[in-house]
């Protein structure tokens, strides 16, 4: 059995301090070791955008990474966007422009939309398509997934 390595992170604000084996991938880490389900594992080569997280505030894919080299990092997982009960602006959009359905690739669409709007809280349609076209997704279709990232942004700037 491969040797395992100490790590040192912060994930949803909770810190956590372990041992990982070397090889084991980010998201294979989140779900199995901290038993964050809501990180997907879609392609598993970078591709669907499902296992999208924030790392040190920038949308990462957890699959393309070892979980030891986050070591030192800040992670924001989907299950950190939300305050309690109170959803993220993101998710209320999401929610109420129904910019979901079967909700796989949702926390991937979520997490690297709120990369996005902080780049950008004033971004045009077409900048918005761009944003999100690397997550896939197989059942809503893009117009209501645009339509909640721009009224997201509405919200979030008149917060
Ligand atoms: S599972 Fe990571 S990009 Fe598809
Ligand atoms: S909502 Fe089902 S894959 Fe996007």
């Amino acid at each position: 059995m491969a040797q395992r390595q100490r790590i040192n992170l912060k994930v949803n604000g909770v810190e956590y301090e372990g041992e990982v084996e070397p090889r084991k991938l980010l998201v294979d880490f989140l779900r199995e070791d901290l038993e964050l389900l809501g990180t997907h594992v879609g392609c598993e080569h970078g591709v669907c955008g499902a296992c999208t997280i924030l790392l040190n505030g920038k949308a990462v894919r957890s699959c393309l990474m070892l979980a030891v080299q986050a070591d030192g990092a800040e992670l924001t997982t989907i299950e950190g966007l939300a305050q309690g009960a109170q959803l993220h602006p993101i998710q209320e959009a999401f929610h109420e422009h129904h910019g979901l359905q079967c909700g796989f690739c949702t926390p991937g669409m979520l997490l690297t939309s709120h990369e996005f709007l902080q780049e950008n809280p004033s971004p045009t349609r077409e900048e918005a398509k761009k944003a999100i076209s690397g997550v896939l997704c197989r059942c809503t279709g893009y117009k209501q997934v645009i339509d909640s990232v721009m009224a997201a942004a509405e919200t979030m700037k008149n917060e």
